[in-house]
């Protein structure tokens, strides 16, 4: 059978993310538990699965062990946006580092393979354009996206020790700006910010002069991108870096999704933030060959169903 129906652990799977890869490895067959403290994550997002008998959904925080018998885990749990992951930077070291020590104690006991969504974010500022796996970063290890930043980065140095340490079978993507239907509409990340003041006809905010780039993937794209690199053989642990590489200037984001929603709304300009970084693009000539990935939903199509999710969402909640 080129499908064997396997058991997966995935944590953080009521999140944005976690959920559409629950969506795809629940209708593969396979038996999916998704584990989540729901502070970023809604059941929404994974109620259309509880039906069904292959899909089990747990409330538990990673910061403490989960003994449970699964042969993949795919390691998701973590507030992924600034306003998010700022608002308990400690929790959120902890959720990084602590995690990642429980998921990998878990798959050495049950000898499961494991796979960590890292980030782009490792990268921190970085010097070279676009960023390959092999640049090392430059992330300020004290301003207000370190706990983010150096927690990701720890949680890497942990897989790696446990893969040399302990044989175990490691996955590690860093994952780029993506963007799709289940976002947070108050997660502050450009693609919801813009969407939503549009919808509400309100101005949007550019912050900066909108010159800096940043590239967008979609996350039917990103799935598959996670679901081939578990795929493969034990001698491949990355890190991978799977996103879109075709940048966009933040302005023309903008005047792109008011003219797809067809508002009104005017662009206004705020400083940017700290240690914004000005430029971010993966370098993907090492998923194109490993993984034989590469994104292939134009953004102006995922633009679209990421409108159409977050105009519905409005509605239900009188918003629009
Ligand atoms: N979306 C992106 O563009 C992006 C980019 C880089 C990396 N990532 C990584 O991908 C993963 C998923 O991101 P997302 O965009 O779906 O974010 P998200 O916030 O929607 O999902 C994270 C999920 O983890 C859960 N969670 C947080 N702390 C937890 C804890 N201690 N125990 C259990 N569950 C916990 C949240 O409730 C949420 O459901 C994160 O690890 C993130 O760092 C995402």
């Amino acid at each position: 059978m080129s499908n064997p129906k396997k058991r997966i652990l995935i944590t953080g799977g009521a999140g944005f993310l976690g959920s559409h890869l629950c969506d795809r490895l629940v209708a593969q067959g396979h038996d999916v538990l998704c584990v989540d403290n729901y502070f970023t994550g809604r059941r929404d997002n994974v109620a259309g699965l509880l039906g069904q008998k292959n899909f089990e959904a747990l409330r538990h925080d990673i910061t403490w062990p989960l003994y449970v018998e699964v042969d993949e885990i795919y390691n998701l749990a973590c507030p992924a946006s600034p306003v998010h992951y700022q608002f308990d930077p400690v929790q959120t070291t902890k959720t990084s580092v602590i995690g990642a020590i429980n998921v990998l104690g878990l798959a050495k006991r049950v000898k499961a393979k494991v796979f960590q969504a890292s980030t782009s974010e490792v990268y921190g500022d970085p010097t070279v354009h676009p960023q390959t796996e092999d640049y090392r970063g430059n992330v300020n290890p004290i301003g207000p996206r370190a706990c983010y930043d150096e927690g990701k980065r720890c949680a890497e140095t942990l897989f790696f020790d446990y893969w040399r340490q302990h044989k175990t079978r490691i996955k590690v993507v860093r994952i780029f700006n993506t963007y799709g239907p289940r976002m947070h509409p108050q997660d502050g990340r450009v693609v919801s910010n813009f969407i939503v003041q549009a919808l509400k006809g309100e101005d949007i905010t550019v912050y900066g002069d909108g010159s800096q780039t940043r590239a967008f993937c979609y996350v039917d794209d990103l799935v598959e991108g996670f679901i081939r690199m578990m795929a493969t053989g034990d001698d491949v642990t990355g890190p991978v870096n799977l996103g879109n590489p075709m940048e966009i200037p933040v302005r023309e984001l903008a005047e792109r999704v008011i003219r797809l929603v067809g508002a009104k709304s005017k662009l206004v300009f705020r400083p940017l933030p700290v240690d914004d970084p000005l430029q971010r693009c993966p370098d993907i000539t090492m998923a194109k060959d490993l993984l034989k990935w590469e994104p292939t939903v134009a953004l102006e199509d995922g633009l679209v169903k990421t409108i159409g999710y977050f105009e519905g969402l409005l509605r239900e909640r009188g918003e629009i």
